[in-house]
């Protein structure tokens, strides 16, 4: 293997990548960005290595969640609040149902550039360039908006930090008394089937906090909260530019965010992907989708983790509920079989989408709950251990996917149906899907 360098990815053979008309003015954006302070420290992201250790020995687990594709416009209060809301109330959830810490880790701070199947999409009837996330072009259909654009670059990565620094105000300054089960909104509560299961939960959780309390610890670890950004490594100059060479750790590091993860469309052993990955110190999750073929999904996790440093890589699944107990097996055991050290998580939103009968893509919540199921058994079945989910969701009350105990409907979803890329769960939606975990995990 040649010798690895933040920029050696550059003479490997890249996908998804936008094609700038002034390279000038994409170097001058990557300089910028290089000369900014990083957004995370190292520390932090050896901590959450730590975590995520201990997740691959099923004593942590994982909870992964936020946008499919976070906006700029989403660099608001409301939206910023709302989505850590969520998220620290799942983990509480999860937490008391599977008795174990939740580490938590938002899709956020940067989850700006999404890959896509076509380069080119069909608009009131006008071909387009295809809309590659606010980090690359405008989501309006209009040709000049669609043109890769480095400013957004930069815009990219202060927004990233405005968004981090809000998070780091509300998990430290108190906000995360918010996951205190007396603050939740449970209104979904009154049509759910199983609303006594869900109510039993949530005042064994308000007990068991106030116990704990009563015991004089007016535990400092309630009020604040652990809290990790990711995104999707895509943009490999982007990424590059947040890379550096960390003195104290001997290790060059990705600082634009805790965590980065390799798509589905990305983790071609011999890719630009794989390359830059190599080489940084960060987590990284590793999609795994159908078309994986397990001996090179070995390979990569080779590739990616020669001295199988625990924590150091998170394996997604998401083969979609269809075809998760054909193709999922074959891979988990053969992962199971190895020496290699990884944490599994599932994602199970990106095997499911599907399209309405008025073309409307969407997501329903018992094909995401089954396939989280099914992937639950398959590692049961071989002793192998489930360390985490990975959810598309969102705060607030959007109508993206259908199902689950408020009952959306195909018919509902123009409501509200706010996503630039794919559906997400909405705030009741992801609720419900974390006492179903809990229950699930939990017995
Ligand atoms: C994503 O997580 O937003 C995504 C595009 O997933 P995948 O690479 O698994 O398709
Ligand atoms: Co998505």
């Amino acid at each position: 293997m040649t010798s690895w360098s933040p920029a050696s990815w550059q003479s490997f053979p890249i996908k998804q990548q936008p094609t700038y008309a002034d390279q000038n003015q994409l170097a001058m954006a990557l300089d910028e960005i290089k000369s900014m302070p990083p957004l995370v420290f190292a520390g932090e992201i050896n901590t959450l290595k730590n975590n995520l250790a201990l997740a691959s020995k099923g004593e942590m687990f994982v909870l992964q969640g936020g946008d499919c594709a976070e906006r700029f416009q989403d660099c608001n209060e409301a939206a910023i609040t709302n989505k850590l809301k969520i998220l620290l109330q799942m983990s509480v959830v999860l937490c008391y149902g599977v008795r174990k810490p939740v580490v938590r880790i938002g899709r956020i701070g940067g989850q700006y550039a999404k890959p896509r199947s076509n380069d080119f999409e069909e608009v009131d009837g006008k071909k387009l360039p295809v809309y590659r996330g606010d980090i690359i072009n405008s989501y309006a259909p209009d040709p000049e908006g669609r043109k890769p654009d480095p400013d957004r670059l930069v815009e990219s990565y202060y927004r990233s930090a405005l968004t981090l620094n809000y998070i780091r105000a509300l998990t430290t300054g108190g906000f995360a008394d918010l996951h205190y089960p007396d603050k939740w909104d449970l209104k979904f509560f009154n049509q759910a089937p199983s609303r006594d299961r869900y109510e039993k939960i949530v005042t064994n959780i308000r007990d068991a906090i106030a116990f704990m309390e009563s015991l004089g610890s007016q535990n400092k670890s309630l009020s604040s909260v652990d809290f990790y950004t990711s995104h999707e490594g895509l943009i490999l100059g982007y990424e590059e530019s947040q890379t550096h060479f960390v003195e104290e750790f001997n290790g060059y590091y990705n600082l634009g965010a805790h965590m980065l993860w390799i798509g589905d469309r990305t983790r071609q052993l011999d890719g630009a992907h794989i390359e830059y990955f190599r080489g940084i110190a960060n987590p990284i999750g590793i999609k795994v989708g159908p078309s994986t073929d397990p001996r090179e999904l070995l390979q990569v996790i080779k590739t990616l983790n020669p001295k199988n440093e625990a924590g150091r890589l998170v394996l997604i699944s998401r083969f979609g509920h269809q075809k998760v107990k054909n193709l999922f097996p074959a891979i988990a055991k053969a992962v199971h079989d190895s020496p290699h050290n990884v944490v599994w998580s599932v994602d199970p939103m990106h095997g499911n989408a599907i399209k309405t009968e008025d073309g409307v893509k969407t997501r329903d919540f018992d094909a995401i709950l089954s396939e989280l199921r099914d992937t639950y058994q398959i590692h049961q079945q071989l002793g192998s251990v489930l360390g985490g989910v990975h959810f598309e969701l969102t705060g607030d009350d959007v109508t993206e996917c259908t199902g689950g105990a408020a009952g959306i409907t195909p018919q509902d979803l123009d409501r509200n149906y706010e996503t630039y890329c794919d559906p997400r769960l909405n705030y009741s939606q992801s609720l419900e899907m974390a006492f179903l975990i809990s229950s699930m995990l939990g017995q």
